[in-house]
């Protein structure tokens, strides 16, 4: 891992938060983008620690090209009451001693609105990318982070159309919002030629395609009888076509709790601990399908042409359905095996790239703020 200067240009410091790993393929090139830029925008990368396993966290690191932060909290995993004061009072101090002109956060994790509150309350202004969205469906956690750090922030970048109307639905001025394009898809297209090839994750098993599967969603783990509904459902859909499944710490904890730890040993089901990035997106580029409750994937999948089930009953980003390769099914497992079936006869759902999601948000992102910051500056010199 390389140590980062973030440079010092004219500029004021932007304090970049990162804490759970899909907060981690949004702010590489974000990173890369800001220091690019003449004169460079100063950045600083906070962690906060709330995804701390190698596998979840540091092995990401490397894969992303991210430095290594110059500020680690350390939270650590609680309920979210713990887990958001543990990171909003550890924060605190690194806003006193700092004095940045800007907190960028990105997606809808627990540190994307723990760090927004706290700076926003120090007079810091805050920056979110990935804004608007909205699956409205107030029993999400990220759906309370979303629509709260969206009411913080003074900058917002948005992936898709939606995003600005709902903004513009809840009261946010227009003129703090930008159509930037999405992140997450930079670092797709970045990495794709390295991503590992399938075949060597998975030691030459499954050579004529597989479903892709992740769960880690409380909706879906959570619920006991849930969880044991779709681990059913999963051994019915290797039976038409081996599943290759990267488990969850959490998941895996939930699985182990409901005593189901024998599923693992299904026939056709491979489990496997979870994934560098470089080793995720190989499995991705070359599944016939994926199976998920991810919104990152949701996402991937259709920057990528592969077929996407959502195993949800909404999707905060409708634009990977009216465009891309997404179906959102649910949980219902006839539902959810007629459309495994579907993809296997007819190939799945075509669909096409959404509008700037080219490789060039961050880019996008880093002249807005960058313009932005030099505003601010002269307004208050
Ligand atoms: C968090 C995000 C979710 C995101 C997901 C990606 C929130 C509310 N949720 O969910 O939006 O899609 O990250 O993974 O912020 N654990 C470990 N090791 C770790 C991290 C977690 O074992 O490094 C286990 C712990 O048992 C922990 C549980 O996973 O209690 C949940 O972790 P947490 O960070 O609370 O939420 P995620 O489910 O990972």
């Amino acid at each position: 891992m390389m140590e980062w200067i973030g440079g010092s240009g004219s500029l004021p410091e932007v304090l970049c938060v990162i804490g759970a790993r899909p907060n981690y393929m949004k702010m590489a090139p974000l990173l890369e983008a800001f220091a690019r830029r003449r004169p460079c925008v100063p950045t600083r990368l906070v962690h906060t620690g709330q995804h701390y396993d190698t596998a979840m966290s540091d092995q990401h690191f490397q894969a992303l090209d991210l430095p290594t932060p110059a500020i680690a909290l350390g939270v650590g995993s609680g309920s979210h009451a713990v887990q958001t004061a543990e990171i909003m009072r550890r924060f605190e101090p690194v806003l006193d001693e700092s004095a940045p002109g800007a907190v960028l956060v990105v997606g809808d994790v627990n540190s994307t609105l723990a760090c927004a509150l706290v700076a926003v309350k120090k007079g810091v202004p805050v920056v979110h990318v990935e804004a608007g969205l909205r699956s409205f469906d107030r029993t999400m956690p990220e759906e309370i982070n979303r629509v709260l750090t969206d009411q913080l922030a003074e900058l917002l970048f948005t992936t898709e159309a939606a995003a600005a109307e709902n903004l513009a639905g809840e009261g946010i001025p227009a003129e703090r919002v930008r159509f930037a394009g999405n992140v997450m898809i930079d670092s797709v297209l970045r990495h794709l030629p390295r991503a590992t090839p399938a075949d060597q994750t998975l030691n030459g098993q499954c050579p004529s395609g597989y479903a892709l599967v992740t769960l880690h969603r409380p909706s879906n783990v959570d619920d006991p009888e849930t969880l044991c509904r779709l681990l059913q459902t999963l051994v019915k859909v290797a039976e038409r076509l081996p599943v290759v499944f990267p488990v969850h710490p959490r998941t895996r904890a939930r699985i182990e709790a409901v005593g189901q730890q024998d599923w693992f040993a299904q026939p056709r089901i491979h489990a496997l601990p979870p994934l560098d990035y470089l080793a995720m997106l190989g499995l991705l580029r070359e599944a016939t399908c994926v199976l998920t409750d991810s919104g990152g994937l949701q996402e991937e999948t259709t920057a990528l042409g592969v077929p996407c089930l959502t195993l949800r009953d909404n999707t905060e980003r409708p634009i990977t359905v009216e465009q891309g390769t997404n179906t959102v099914v649910g949980t219902d497992p006839l539902r959810i095996l007629a459309n495994v079936e579907q993809i296997m006869i007819s190939g799945g759902k075509a669909g096409r790239v959404p509008e700037r999601w080219d490789g060039h948000a961050a880019e996008r992102i880093a002249k807005e703020v960058a313009l932005w910051l030099e505003k601010r500056q002269r307004r208050t010199a």
